[in-house]
């Protein structure tokens, strides 16, 4: 079968960077590219870790763009204390990317892209959603032709993880989120409920006797948020969300979705960034996004590990 044409938008990022890893090591995906985003990072770190990991990937001369370098409307929250202050555990330092992005911004890249293969080419964003409204805000028609849109992003019946009620991406830019939620797209969402059941322990890396020069490079850049989760009294380990919506688009028979009327909390003090799903049995809303529900974890981890770290 013909590979899937895909574009990723990332904050790069350990668990981003493993979805890359991810991507690039599946044969059913053909990546024509790559935006960046300030998320855990500036965009300028997660554009020379999105570098670095094509590098160390030895991946064909894919173009990158840099985007948006603060959400919408307000100013940035990144995520050092999880990804390391580089994004990638202290390792960035060693990898100076040796390739360039191109000279287009993320916007017109993606829209140029959706233009040239409409109703082709999927979206899959593991980042704050930035540069999508920015490109509904110039092109709602054309960002219309995506074939599909997976987003890593919400807590939809699980507690948040930046706030008490939200996720990181969205509470990031809590009005970029809405604004794709409301664009009527084919969104699927992969929230918390199911990324924070994927979770790389200790064990299973320990357990992976690899000679491929991956295996090292995931090994440092895991290490910090290794020891965070055990911090939360869970075994050591790291979650996988971000590779777990490439896991969405390569097999979606890894997950159980249910079509839900989706909304983001803007305006909240305590609750910005938060996905509100209308459950009401008797709503009149219509469902806008496909939420993942249930995962099959271990099957996951079985591909994660198969194509990652063999
Ligand atoms: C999301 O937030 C980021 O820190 C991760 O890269 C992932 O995209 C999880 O909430
Ligand atoms: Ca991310």
């Amino acid at each position: 079968m013909k590979p899937r044409p895909v574009i990723l938008d990332v904050d790069t990022g350990v668990d981003d960077a493993l979805a890359l890893m991810l991507a690039f090591r599946s044969p059913e995906l053909d990546v024509r590219g790559i935006l960046t985003v300030s998320g855990n990072v500036h965009v300028s770190q997660a554009t020379a870790n999105t570098l670095a990991i094509l590098d160390l990937l030895d991946a064909p001369p894919i173009p990158v763009a840099a985007g948006a370098a603060a959400p919408l409307a307000r100013p940035g929250i990144t995520a050092g204390d999880v990804h390391g202050s580089d994004g990638l555990g202290g390792a960035a330092g060693c990898f100076p990317p040796s390739r360039r992005t191109v000279a287009v911004d993320a916007v017109g890249f993606l829209l140029d892209a959706i233009g040239r293969q409409p109703e082709e080419l999927t979206l899959i964003a593991t980042a704050p959603l930035t540069n999508l409204a920015l490109a509904i805000e110039r092109d709602a028609p054309t960002v219309r032709k995506l074939r599909a849109l997976f987003v890593m992003g919400g807590a939809v019946r699980v507690p948040g993880n930046l706030g008490p009620v939200s996720e990181f991406n969205f509470a990031v830019d809590p009005e970029a989120a809405a604004i794709v939620l409301g664009a009527g797209l084919p969104v699927t969402l992969i929230p918390l409920d199911v990324t924070e059941r994927v979770v790389l322990t200790r064990a299973r890396l320990d357990g992976v006797k690899s000679v491929r020069r991956l295996h090292p490079f995931v090994e440092e850049i895991v290490a910090g948020a290794m020891g965070l989760h055990r911090s939360c009294g869970e075994p050591a380990g790291v979650v996988l969300h971000d590779p777990l919506a490439v896991g969405v688009v390569l097999d979606p028979s890894l997950v159980r979705r249910e079509p839900m009327a989706l909304a983001v909390e803007t305006r909240g003090v305590l609750t910005a960034g938060m996905a509100v799903a209308d459950l009401r049995r008797r709503s009149r809303t219509a469902p806008n996004a496909d939420v993942c529900v249930e995962v099959a974890a271990e099957r996951f981890l079985d591909l994660f590990t198969e194509r990652v770290l063999r």
